[in-house]
């Protein structure tokens, strides 16, 4: 995917008019200074990148599909503004890009969780709760890497915020790998990292190389996060040891976008180079949020 498409923009001052093939994506969006990519606003050095003016309840023309898909491979995190969206509606934008997966089953609620799933802060009396376990998404992790063929992408829509805060932070895998040093570079080439569900201790664990490479842009980033429970082949308290020291490397702000939610927003991202997080704040337990999540499965990371 990808490769196939057309991106222009006429600029006036400031502000770029941007055409995606024959398509006018109509709106004038910001125009950063130094943007590689003419389609939309860059957010932040570590990724990220706003595309104003595509309605996402309509069906995507393949040159658009295909240009999204580039966008997302450029810079990780996809912003949509403006999206008025059902959850089947959703679900079939999110289904362009591959197999939705199903949500909940170890929960039995295959059912409710059939189109996009609601992820809320509400308690069962439907008043926000502050929960946080050890599977909760308020940790750094990649969507599912407990699967053997881990999602490549999740979609995520704001449907009710708090008045402020209730943002989530991506930290870019593959820069932070980058950034490691040779020294460390090689001790960890080769090495698998093992993961099993924090919510079900009973579940086997699946491993997968703790630095994989992307299967489309062939850049390697590492694949760590919540979740993971060793090393194979390394002694507990070292392995435990690593990869505390690369999560603390990896998160560090330099390779940090952070997504300051409006309603509306339909956010995509890249499973497969970032980890994410919902951060934690006053507005936790306090303000109803409520967001409508779609994954794409992914393939078996190499
Ligand atoms: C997620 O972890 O998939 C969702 C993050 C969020 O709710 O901000």
């Amino acid at each position: 995917m990808g490769g196939r498409f057309f991106l222009h923009s006429s600029y006036t001052g400031d502000y770029a008019i941007v055409f995606i093939n024959n398509i006018n994506v109509k709106k004038l969006v910001r125009h950063t200074a130094g943007m590689t990519n003419p389609l939309g606003e860059r957010l932040s050095p570590a990724g990220g990148v706003r595309l104003s003016g595509i309605d996402l309840a309509q069906k995507l023309a393949p040159e658009l599909k295909d240009a999204i898909y580039a966008a997302l491979l450029a810079h990780h995190v996809v912003v949509f503004p403006d999206q008025v969206l059902t959850r089947e509606q959703q679900f079939l934008f999110a289904a362009n890009f591959g197999e939705v997966e199903a949500h909940g089953v170890h929960r039995g609620e295959m059912k409710r969780y059939g189109v996009a799933h609601v992820m809320s802060n509400l308690g069962p009396d439907g008043q926000p709760i502050f929960r946080v376990s050890k599977a909760a998404n308020y940790h750094w992790h990649t969507d599912k890497p407990y699967h053997p063929a881990p999602p490549m992408l999740t979609t995520l829509y704001a449907v009710e915020l708090p008045p402020s805060g209730g943002d989530t932070e991506f930290a870019n895998m593959a820069l932070a790998y980058a950034a490691l040093s040779e020294e460390m570079r090689r001790r960890i080439a080769g090495l698998r990292v093992a993961f099993r569900p924090a919510f079900d201790n009973g579940r086997p664990a699946v491993d997968h190389p703790l630095v994989r490479t992307h299967p489309d842009t062939n850049r390697k980033s590492l694949y760590i996060g919540n979740h993971s429970t060793h090393i194979p082949g390394l002694p507990e308290a070292e392995g435990a040891a690593l990869l505390a020291e690369l999560l603390e490397h990896a998160t560090q702000r330099q390779f940090v976008y952070v997504q300051r939610w409006q309603p509306g927003d339909l956010v995509m991202w890249d499973n497969r180079c970032l980890l994410h997080r919902a951060v934690v704040d006053g507005a936790a337990g306090k303000y109803r949020r409520v967001m409508h999540r779609s994954i794409v499965r992914g393939s078996v990371p190499v």
